[in-house]
């Protein structure tokens, strides 16, 4: 496949998928808006249509809650319930949560706040086309980033707290002994949908962990979705380094955005929220394990396992050189991008051999073009062309494989794709990438 076909495939894709100012994720294994997927969609869209682009973040935004979380899906269609599980019903935010959308229903979790990244990315790639739409978007994105520093870090340490690993990486180690300690208590009989789509079980979470899952979004219901109530009483309270990372840069972006705009006021907060986080961040970093770790609130120890959460420092402002360079000297060694017998020298999502790792398997060893597409961005930010370029590269040949289709995620050893085929964010990030070679950006 020439990289001109991968464009126009991968255009398709995000055609099929869109349903009209939003995209779903996939054409049937995610069939509602998801909140960090519209983001990334944004991402490769705006190299297309700018304003279309723009609106996927703003029809994601309009199911915003009051408090300011942005939820991690969006019901927004009329999808058979039978297509996919946990439906509107089991999550029930309207009824339990004061602050929840009335008439749009919504899951209560959220997921990684990329958003301002990629409105930043908007308005770096189409500048004017996008700046109406942006102004209009930003004092929404302001307000989830002060729901998260207010309700997932409320006594100001740095870093985030998750509650679910949807709000992350699902069936990623990270949370294996955490989400181990969960004792699940009477939950009524339900059906996965998942399992209908991929029919091979080992590319997705076992049905214990799915238990697990869903017992969880039961006390969270319990709880009315309510911060301080989930932080008293949740079994599973994780600081995600991933996460924190993340914010850290997207606070980064956002004051760039807020400069952009015009709008002085909010950017000595934001540039401080950047500072905290990326301090914090850093300083996860574990020596022994030569990676950012997680921490276990309930365990109240750090999470010892080796996946790519572990570079979130490579996304944040102001990374130390030294820090930096040790980063960049385990991401491409040969735990990672230069393990033996991969097929191309992209990131696995665990290092092979650790503990958890399993190359089929959703978040515990494939490859995520996405994830690739994140910390590029990130070795961009932090200088590293050279190894960006080369990261870039390997994403594109494995995504130029005629086999690839898209996939949500790619064996390592093979480049079989698995999970879904035609997924829009990877569909999106191979455009990004590809437009690198039209125009800088
Ligand atoms: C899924 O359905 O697998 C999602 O990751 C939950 O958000």
């Amino acid at each position: 496949m020439s990289n001109a076909e991968l464009w126009t495939a991968a255009v398709e894709v995000l055609r099929a998928n869109d349903l009209g100012g939003w995209t779903k994720p996939a054409p049937r294994l995610y069939p509602y808006q998801w909140s960090w997927d519209s983001a990334f969609i944004a991402i490769g869209l705006v190299h297309v249509d700018p304003d279309r682009a723009a609106r996927e973040l703003d029809t994601l935004f309009a199911a915003q809650w009051a408090d300011g979380r942005v939820p991690h899906i969006v019901f927004n269609n009329d999808t058979p319930a039978e297509d996919y599980f946990p439906d509107p019903g089991w999550w029930a935010s309207e009824k339990f949560s004061p602050p929840a959308p009335a008439n749009t229903p919504t899951s209560g979790l959220v997921q990684p706040p990329v958003h301002a990244i990629a409105a930043w990315h908007l308005a770096q790639v189409a500048g004017d086309a996008v700046r109406d739409r942006l102004r209009g978007l930003y004092p929404r994105l302001v307000a989830w980033h002060q729901y998260l520093v207010t309700n997932r870090d409320p006594d100001g340490h740095g870093l985030l707290v998750v509650y679910h690993p949807w709000e992350s990486m699902d069936n990623s180690p990270r949370f294996d002994a955490a989400l181990a300690r969960v004792e699940v208590g009477q939950l009524p009989p339900y059906k996965r949908r998942d399992t209908g789509h991929i029919q091979d079980k080992s590319q997705r979470p076992t049905d214990a962990e799915y238990d697990r899952f869903l017992w969880l979004v039961n006390l969270l219901k319990a709880a009315r979705y309510n911060d301080a109530a989930v932080q008293k009483t949740l079994p599973l309270l994780v600081q995600d380094v991933f996460f924190s990372g993340i914010f850290a840069a997207a606070n980064h972006a956002l004051s760039q955005l807020a400069g952009w705009l015009g709008i002085e006021s909010d950017r000595p907060e934001l540039d401080a929220w950047a500072t905290l986080f990326s301090k914090k961040v850093q300083q996860q970093w574990d020596a022994t394990e030569r990676l950012a770790l997680d921490f276990d609130v309930r365990a109240g120890t750090p999470i010892r396992v080796q996946t790519y959460a572990g570079f979130a420092p490579l996304l944040v402002p102001d990374l130390a050189p030294d820090l930096r360079d040790a980063l960049v000297k385990e991401l491409f060694g040969l735990r990672f991008v230069g393990a033996e017998g991969f097929k191309f020298a992209a990131i696995p999502s665990a290092a092979p051999g650790s503990p958890g790792f399993q190359q089929r398997s959703y978040w515990r060893g494939p490859i995520w073009p996405v994830m690739n597409w994140l910390f590029w961005w990130g070795l961009k930010q932090q200088g590293e062309e050279t190894r960006a370029e080369e990261l870039r590269q390997a994403n594109l040949n494995l995504l130029l494989e005629p086999t690839s289709r898209f996939a949500e995620y790619l064996e390592p050893y093979t480049a079989e794709p698995l999970g879904s085929v035609d997924q829009s964010w990877t569909a999106a990030v191979a455009l990004d990438w590809l437009a690198q070679d039209k125009a800088p950006t």
